[in-house]
């Protein structure tokens, strides 16, 4: 069972892409210096953690996801030193700060895998999945072929550069296939809890886990994969139990079980994320469907027996901006779901000033069409909207050429902006223990088409009716209690009876009932 650290109760975490953030000695890329000046931004808003996309020894193929030194800072991001500065600077502003672990891959240029390559047995020729012949490819993703002196082929788990670890086969069928408790895939766990151990000690407050759902092959069920996260959970609970620990798996009922505090719904798996936020007719735009979405979140919340904290992101890297579905307003009140929902809320950066999706880019570290949501902070106006004092063409990636494009600064000054109705929603939460990650919720309308989201949130000996309608029209909501406070509201003045509301239309309400 996963011990809980308590502040995970009440967070709200901030997502940061470190490239993109903000550049602090001049060479066109984001750096570790620039997260740490920057966390009184954070710390303002009102978040309470963050979590850092790889900021490793990468050859960046996949902008640090494939990792070839899991223990050192990439150099253009500063060095051990500086993280370690970081995790302090955000302690001492009471932040959290979580990294991204990739153990499901490396990059091929990680030592391991070079001498996993040699013909000759050594320490890592079980590291990685590998077939015994190069004419014999293993089942899964892919394979990487005939660049190695050995004779076998290895399995990728994403791009061709980053060939996939051995944790094992659910149920091994060919002779080179391992179990999960087999010599070979016992060492790379134990390896990545090295590698955890290392940050930990160090002042890290968990990690993000990527791809965490995919560690065993053949592992439909994903029942030797859960396994393998159950004996990492009791490694921390013995060595670091204030470890915090949320997984890319999108499934929560598998990544609960496995130990993981939290669990990420993505936009791709079975959550039903996009119909809200991003597709041809997305909830929040006014016009789609929220009722598959709500159904399967039933589903996974009771099966996780309440307590598992189900996070719903604004966005991440990998997909679209959320503001490139989601226009004006309609945003305020996207936000007024994600932050009074159960389970921690998710900002990626620059979502809180409405950031818009670079169009048209050409790819950069393996982003392809990712890239246009990686585009560098939007801080203030002056040269680079802030972000680095380097020639506009030496820019990690482009930024939002457009004239109009929000900043942090003139959003901070204007009470009406995106950022000002966040800041305030985030404390609404965090003034209402109802509202926070635990707070139980009981759906009474579930958005099918042309009908608004509502819901009751309660937790200490409070109940909150929440009410988010971004159709044009008004509603009628029938729910069981007396309402006594409006803790908050957007748009139209909901009108408020015994056992009754109307919201009105492209209108939220949040009301303390009895
Ligand atoms: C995850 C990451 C993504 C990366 C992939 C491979 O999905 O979020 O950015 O490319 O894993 O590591």
């Amino acid at each position: 069972m996963a011990k809980r650290p308590e502040w995970l109760d009440n967070a709200v975490f901030y997502e940061i892409y470190p490239q993109s953030f903000k550049d602090t000695d001049g060479d066109g890329i984001g750096n570790i210096g620039g997260i740490t000046e920057k966390l009184p931004y954070i710390k303002e808003l009102g978040c309470t953690a963050l979590w850092i996309n790889p900021c490793f020894e990468s050859p960046f193929g996949d902008a640090g996801y494939d990792v070839s030194d899991y223990c050192r800072v990439a150099p253009r991001y500063g060095t051990n030193d500086d993280l370690v500065r970081l995790f302090e600077e955000a302690h001492r502003l009471g932040l959290y700060v979580l990294l991204d672990l990739v153990p499901g891959h490396t990059s091929w240029e990680h030592p391991w895998f070079k001498e996993s390559m040699k013909a000759e047995k050594n320490k890592y020729t079980d590291r990685y999945v590998w077939t015994d012949s190069i004419w014999e490819e293993p089942t899964g993703y892919g394979s990487l072929r005939g660049i190695s002196e050995r004779d076998g082929s290895c399995a990728v788990n994403f791009f061709t550069h980053q060939p996939a670890l051995n944790y094992g086969y659910y149920r091994p069928q060919r002779p080179w296939q391992q179990a999960t408790d087999s010599e070979g895939p016992v060492a790379t766990r134990e390896a990545m809890k090295d590698v955890m151990r290392f940050w930990l000690s160090r002042g890290c407050d968990g990690f993000r886990v990527d791809m965490a759902g995919s560690l065993v092959k053949n592992d439909e069920d994903c029942k030797g994969t859960i396994a393998i996260w159950q004996n990492i959970r009791e490694f921390l609970n013995e060595e670091f139990p204030g470890a915090a620990m949320v997984s890319e798996w999108g499934e929560p009922c598998q990544s609960l079980a496995g130990g993981f505090h939290m669990d990420f719904l993505l936009h791709f798996g079975s959550s039903h994320y996009n119909d809200l936020f991003r597709c041809p007719e997305p909830f929040f735009q006014g016009c789609g469907d929220a009722s598959r979405f709500v159904e399967k979140y039933i589903d996974s919340y009771e099966r996780s027996g309440r307590r598992g904290l189900i996070c719903i992101p604004s966005g991440n890297h990998d997909m679209d901006r959320l503001a490139r579905h989601i226009h004006g307003d309609n945003r305020k009140l996207a936000f007024s779901f994600l932050l009074s929902m159960p389970g921690a809320p998710y900002i990626y950066y620059g979502d809180e000033i409405g950031m818009r999706y670079v169009e048209g880019l050409t790819s950069v570290e393996g982003g392809y069409g990712r890239t246009g949501s990686r585009s560098p902070m939007q801080w203030d106006g002056s040269e680079n909207a802030g972000f680095s004092t380097a020639p506009a063409e030496k820019l990690y990636i482009p930024i939002d050429p457009s004239s109009d494009r929000p900043t942090a600064q003139a959003q901070m000054e204007d009470a009406a902006s995106l950022r000002s109705e966040i800041k305030k929603l985030i404390a609404v939460r965090q003034a209402h223990k109802a509202l926070q990650s635990l707070g139980e919720i009981e759906f009474i309308s579930d958005g099918a088409k042309g009908k608004p989201l509502a819901y009751i949130r309660s937790g200490g000996d409070e109940r909150i009716f929440v009410a988010v309608n971004p159709t044009d029209s008004a509603a009628e909501l029938a729910f069981d209690g007396t309402p006594c406070e409006v803790v908050y509201s957007f748009g139209d003045q909901a009108e408020l009876a015994e056992n009754r509301c109307v919201i009105g239309g492209k209108s939220a309400v949040f009301v303390l009932i009895k």
